[in-house]
């Protein structure tokens, strides 16, 4: 068997571009999970910890930047999966949580379930220190606002062009992801999300649910999703790109047949992106998006590689 060199590829989301500052952000992420990675660490802590830091920052739409809903809450939505196990822990709509992707760990190794949602989620938080009081940062407060006046006024808003029935409840997403594969082969993936901006309260989206955004199968490789959750959940898409990669096809192929699918389904529609690693060790990433920041690396290079993913219409 041929030795797997341990790598992780990253997503800052669909909407977010692929630019300064947020490549800047998913950098020094990348380099917590190869710091991990390298030292013989696990590929499920490399995602763990690297999802940890950009849930920190108040520019992607996940833990503390997470986009408001509707009536201005913020709802978090995460999961990860051990590819080894088939283990996965997730949360949903849950408020005032510091660290959705370590909740959603802790669902997983401490409990018999693998969904939590609500306030279930939230008790769940204290008992593990990892609730907190959300605020939500000054800039996503006035970026929400904007839309709001927006969707009112009956204005084009480009980033909700998908929901058709929005503005009738309004009188707008981004997610962030992870796979890893460590020495052993083990694969972990994990993605953590505020869902959609302007969600209807209660809304949950393809984060939390397995085999939509985020799978993860030794036997074949692992998958985070980014995107209009309702098309990802309708198609199951973390678990089809996941059964193309049992049967044998590479993480490159699997990825953008399945933007090249979605694409044709829905007319090009819904925003799409999507990273992953396959059982071999091979990355690929696709999207239908014009930005996405996202990154790959692996413990031989000294800098991540960026600007790969292929964009495809
Ligand atoms: N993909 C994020 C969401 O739709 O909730």
């Amino acid at each position: 068997m041929t030795e797997i060199v341990p790598k992780i590829i990253i997503h800052g989301g669909a909407i977010n571009p692929d630019s300064e500052p947020f490549l800047e952000e998913i950098k020094s992420a990348i380099f917590e999970g190869i710091k991990i990675l390298k030292t013989g660490g696990t590929a499920l802590d490399a995602v763990t910890e690297s999802l940890y830091m950009l849930e920190q920052k108040p520019i992607f739409n996940a833990g503390i930047g997470a986009w408001p809903n509707l009536k201005g809450e913020v709802e978090l939505d995460s999961i990860i999966m051990d590819g080894r196990s088939l283990k996965a822990g997730a949360i949903a709509a849950a408020k005032n949580v510091k660290s959705p992707i370590k909740l959603a760990r802790k669902v997983m190794e401490e409990t018999d379930h693998i969904l939590i949602v609500g306030s279930g989620a939230e008790e769940l938080a204290k008992a593990f220190g990892l609730f907190e009081l959300h605020k939500i940062p000054e800039e996503r407060l006035k970026q929400w606002q904007d839309i709001k006046r927006s969707l009112k006024e009956g204005k084009d808003v480009p980033m909700l062009n998908y929901w058709k029935k929005i503005s009738k409840w309004a009188s707008i997403g981004d997610t962030i992801g992870a796979v890893a594969i460590d020495k052993e082969g083990s694969i972990a993936a994990g993605t953590s999300s505020g869902g959609f901006p302007m969600k209807l309260p209660g809304r949950v989206g393809d984060v939390p649910l397995i085999g939509c955004s985020t799978y993860a199968d030794n036997n074949a490789g692992g998958v985070s999703i980014t995107g209009q959750g309702e098309v990802i959940m309708t198609h199951l898409l973390a678990k089809k790109i996941i059964d193309l990669m049992k049967d044998g096809y590479y993480a490159k192929f699997a990825t953008e047949w399945m933007v090249s699918y979605i694409n044709e389904l829905t007319g090009g529609k819904a925003l799409l992106a999507v990273i992953a690693i396959d059982k071999f060790g091979n990355f690929g990433s696709a999207r239908n998006t014009d930005k996405t920041p996202h990154a790959f690396m692996d413990v031989t290079m000294d800098k991540p590689l960026f600007h790969f993913s292929k964009i495809i219409r």
